[in-house]
């Protein structure tokens, strides 16, 4: 029986060594995920004790996760302050006065406008040590993702390898892929934004890629794109800036240095077009920043004809 039994994920983080406080957010996101997760496909708003999630005075299901990620995080007493999408400050949990502790940065429920044509989308958590959610990606203690699709999948990293964990019948997180690695090379890129809004260096990148044969893969989710790139081994995901806006779509806290810490963490990389994500200066909830994110060969060769303006 022993060998059938696969690894859930409080016994993991256990495993991983993983400071009681950190591996209890990473957790209680999975735990907030499940509510999320059945919200999102049986129309029930579960925790929120309404009914009908898409009439007009109900919670719409950002708000919802919002709602639940929030609860769960102050539910596990050692998150001191949170950022998240949905909310337009920070918001501080009375443990002022304790030491230690934990800030997060999360998007509650990323390309939500996706569910109602029944694509994939996510939920993406960073997190620090300290009080203060708006550090530079660099210092980040773990993070991970949630991805809501045919199957519902965590994937977390806290410094010793990436894991990913799959939701069963029994609603139990059981390991399914451990120590997750990039090849140096990927064979799919996600190009971003809208074509006509391209500045001719992103324009001469994209159609490198497509010259050489990469196989476009966008489906306008954040945290599927990303999946398929760090589990098919590799590729390219891109959110370049446009003529329309310089600074990109995504936003740094709670999409890009999360994303970025899990695929360095694999053994990838992710750059603004110039320099490392991770080492951004983090100095405001709605910072935006382009990404080129995925295999080192991949981003290695954006920054290089980038440069080239
Ligand atoms: P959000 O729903 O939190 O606003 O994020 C959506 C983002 C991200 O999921 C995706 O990569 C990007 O929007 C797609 O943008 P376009 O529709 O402009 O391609
Ligand atoms: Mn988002
Ligand atoms: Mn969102």
């Amino acid at each position: 029986m022993q060998k059938h039994v696969k690894r859930g994920l409080w016994n993991h983080l256990m495993k991983d060594g993983i400071e009681m406080g950190l591996a209890s957010i990473i957790y209680e996101v999975g735990v907030a995920s499940k509510y999320v997760n059945h919200a999102m496909r049986t129309g029930d708003l579960g925790l929120a004790g309404t009914s009908n999630l898409y009439g007009e005075d109900q919670l719409a299901l950002d708000v919802l996760a919002d709602e639940i990620i929030k609860d769960r995080l102050d539910h596990t007493g050692r998150v001191r302050r949170i950022i998240s999408e949905e909310q337009s400050e920070i918001i501080i949990f009375d443990r002022e006065k304790r030491s230690g502790g934990y800030a997060v940065c999360y998007d509650p429920l990323d390309g939500s406008s996706l569910v109602d044509v029944n694509l994939s989308v996510g939920t993406i958590v960073a997190i620090y040590a300290g009080e203060d959610p708006l550090q530079d990606g660099s210092r980040q203690v773990g993070a991970l993702y949630v991805l809501y699709g045919p199957r519902t999948t965590l994937v977390y990293s806290a410094g010793h390898g990436v894991h990913e964990f799959t939701l069963n019948s029994l609603g139990e997180y059981v390991l399914t892929r451990e120590n997750i690695r990039l090849k140096e090379s990927g064979r799919i890129f996600s190009p971003g934004g809208l074509r006509a809004d391209y500045l001719p260096e992103h324009e001469k990148l994209v159609s490198h890629l497509e010259d050489n044969g990469y196989k476009l893969r966008y489906s306008g989710g954040f945290v599927p794109d990303i999946n398929q790139i760090l589990l098919k081994g590799g590729g390219l995901f891109m959110y370049p800036a446009t003529t329309k806006a310089a600074s990109g779509k995504l936003r740094l806290p709670f999409e890009l240095n999360p994303m970025a810490y899990l695929m360095e963490a694999a053994g990838g990389a992710a750059s603004d077009g110039e320099k490392p994500i991770l080492e951004l200066k983090c100095h405001d909830l709605d910072q935006r920043s382009p990404i080129y994110i995925g295999s080192r060969e991949e981003v290695a060769l954006a920054e290089k004809i980038l440069s080239r303006k």
